[in-house]
């Protein structure tokens, strides 16, 4: 059962500059509301129990969107007012099940990952990139059906230009289980056109096993200087540890840049 989920926040957030050189990216608002919180209304619709937001003291005003309790007494004392107290619910609702971690230096996804270690109950849990927006459909949801069913680690996937590669993890493919569902042989973060292994590339959802962290531990700085989770990834998998690539349905949206950011407000406008 895949009851656990974490959400790197701890990023630089350079794409979106200067923005986020004062505002954290995942509060901005996407239609009206905080990317942030689709990305938490998927976890629950999945059946996610508990979310570990991996924060830095930078980005101290999420835990703060979380934690405003004084602010709203005081409000709703003054003003029955019923739209500021069902938004007030609805964050006592995300409150009651995120817990805060912190990656003061931005070493990479992969040492955000390891920041979580000691949080980690179950043998799998599901990690969300918060960029990485999948609407019309949840993705999570289908993730954990796949991992269940397959007793294996899952990551989205979508099949990219050939031309846009560098900008991914890119993965090759060992077995095709179904029109959906691959195995995975090896994976690559973010390759040249020349040295990728196909146009698959890991979309931010992942379910990952707990030894993940083993690997971690000793992981060297990869590709920017950055330690990545993908290169831990992909130790596992030379290791004989089954990795599936899911084609999810849904539509992706990449709210980590300024035309993404604007992009996503349009889409989901339209549903
Ligand atoms: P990225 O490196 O893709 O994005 O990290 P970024 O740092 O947010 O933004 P850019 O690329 O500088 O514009 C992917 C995810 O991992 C988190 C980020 O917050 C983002 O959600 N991350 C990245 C960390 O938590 N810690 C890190 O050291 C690096």
């Amino acid at each position: 059962m895949i009851r656990q989920a974490i959400i790197p926040l701890a990023g630089l957030g350079t794409r979106l500059l200067p923005l986020t050189s004062v505002f954290a990216k995942e509060l901005l608002p996407i239609n009206g509301k905080p990317g942030i919180e689709y990305i938490l209304d998927e976890c629950i619709d999945a059946g996610i129990k508990e979310v570990i937001f991996i924060i830095s003291k930078k980005k101290e005003m999420i835990k703060n969107y979380f934690h405003n309790d004084a602010f709203y007494n005081k409000i709703l004392k003054k003003k029955k007012d019923k739209r500021i107290s069902a938004e007030y619910n609805k964050i006592l609702k995300y409150k009651k099940i995120i817990k805060f971690v912190y990656q003061n230096k931005p070493l990479g996804t992969g040492d955000a990952v390891l920041k979580t270690k000691k949080y980690i109950k179950d043998k799998y849990f599901l990690m969300l990139l918060p960029d990485d927006l999948i609407i019309k459909r949840n993705c999570s949801k289908d993730m954990i059906k796949v991992h269940k069913k397959n007793k294996a680690s899952v990551m989205a996937s979508m099949k990219v230009k050939k031309t846009n590669v560098s900008r991914w993890g890119i993965y090759s493919i060992k077995k095709k289980i179904n029109n959906s569902n691959f195995l995975i042989s090896d994976v690559v973060e973010k390759p040249s056109i020349n040295d990728a292994p196909s146009n698959n590339a890991v979309i931010g959802r992942y379910i990952l096993p707990k030894e993940i962290f083993e690997k971690l531990k000793f992981q060297k700085k990869g590709r920017g200087g950055e330690i990545h989770i993908t290169d831990s990834i992909k130790t596992l998998i030379k290791d004989g540890k089954t990795f599936i690539g899911h084609q999810f349905t849904g539509k992706y949206l990449d709210c980590g840049t300024h035309s993404g950011y604007i992009n996503s407000g349009l889409e989901i406008s339209k549903l």
